[in-house]
């Protein structure tokens, strides 16, 4: 099949390319997800969808977004880092993109969570290849998870299933954007990570100072990036927070195994750029949560192999009809 634009919309960035039938991205551009207005973030993906398909014959457009997408596959009912509220996307989009160019582009667009976006990308070209129990769990700004069975992204009865990043794992815990407490990736995000960085380097302990350093002296200063770097440059404290996240991570899996009974689970995200850093506390604590461990066959945790092309690659390979 020809070439699909997909856009992905997470908290920060969106992230858009012409992807061929081969999960290529043959053009990329990239912009800032401009403020939390779904006006304006709708005005950035016809944007985009305009540049990508000037120079190519577009078949379909897949737009993968960090929320609760309806069954539809058009509306974004809630988003807990986005300000989006039973926002019509889909229809949104194809608005904005028969103003600016005078015609649709393609046969159809497509709305699709992102990570599902993500775990189809990793399913169809990456990680999950010819794994017929796959789940995948992305750490950024928040989790995102999705379930693939027997070539199929599982979307539950509403279009809401694999929203594992809300999964309760400690009763009363840290706030979640969502409004609950204690959510899995208040504990096992990007977002997870920065605050405990900061948190460390804000209590002045000496332990942090590497941290500060890299930050300018500034606690706010840190990020995710910046936590990743030193800890791959050895920095013991760096290294303790990613294994604190990965510990979580860990268990979130297990917690995973027990529901599901997936074969593989890829990690992707931000996050996962820290690969064994994260993935080998994720292992250990993994191993000794699953229940009948020692009994039973055990799921193998990978890291993901597309990067942060996984979400526009999956959601243009969705778009043409497929999963
Ligand atoms: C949202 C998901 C999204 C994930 C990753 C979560 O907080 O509930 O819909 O997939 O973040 O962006
Ligand atoms: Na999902
Ligand atoms: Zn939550």
């Amino acid at each position: 099949d020809g070439p699909a634009v997909g856009v992905d919309i997470g908290g920060t960035k969106v992230a858009a390319g012409v992807v061929d039938g081969d999960g290529r991205v043959v053009a990329h551009v990239r912009r800032e997800t401009p403020t939390k207005s779904p006006q304006a973030v709708e005005d950035v993906i016809a944007e985009v969808v305009e540049e990508l398909s000037a120079r190519h014959e577009i078949v379909s457009v897949g737009i993968g977004a960090a929320g609760f997408v309806d069954a539809d596959r058009a509306t974004v009912l809630f988003a807990p880092h986005l300000a989006w509220r039973h926002e019509p996307l889909r229809e949104a989009v194809e608005k904005r993109v028969r103003a600016r160019l005078g015609r649709r582009v393609g046969r159809r667009t497509l709305v699709e969570n992102d990570a599902n976006a993500a775990a189809w990308g990793e399913y169809r070209f990456g990680a999950g290849r010819g794994e017929s129990r796959l789940v995948c769990v992305t750490m950024g700004t928040g989790i995102g998870g999705a379930i693939v069975n027997s070539g199929r992204v599982q979307r539950g009865r509403y279009g809401l299933a694999g929203e594992f990043g809300h999964m309760i794992v400690v009763p009363g815990g840290h706030r979640c954007e969502c409004g609950n407490r204690g959510c899995w990736e208040q504990y096992a995000s990007g977002n997870a990570l920065v605050r405990e960085a900061r948190e460390l380097a804000r209590a002045d302990s000496p332990v942090a100072h590497g941290l500060l350093e890299r930050a300018g002296g500034d606690p706010e200063a840190i990020t995710g990036p910046l936590v990743t770097a030193a800890a791959r440059a050895g920095d013991a404290a760096a290294v303790e927070l990613f294994e604190d996240v990965g510990r979580w991570l860990g268990i979130g899996i297990a917690n995973l195994a027990a529901a599901l009974d997936p074969g593989t689970v890829v990690v992707g995200g931000g996050v996962s750029d820290a690969g064994e850093l994260l993935l080998g506390p994720a292992r250990e604590a993994f191993r000794r949560t699953l229940t009948g461990r020692g009994f039973r066959p055990e799921l193998t945790i990978v890291r993901a192999e597309l990067g942060p092309s996984a979400g526009l690659v999956g959601a243009a390979d969705l778009s043409r009809g497929w999963g």
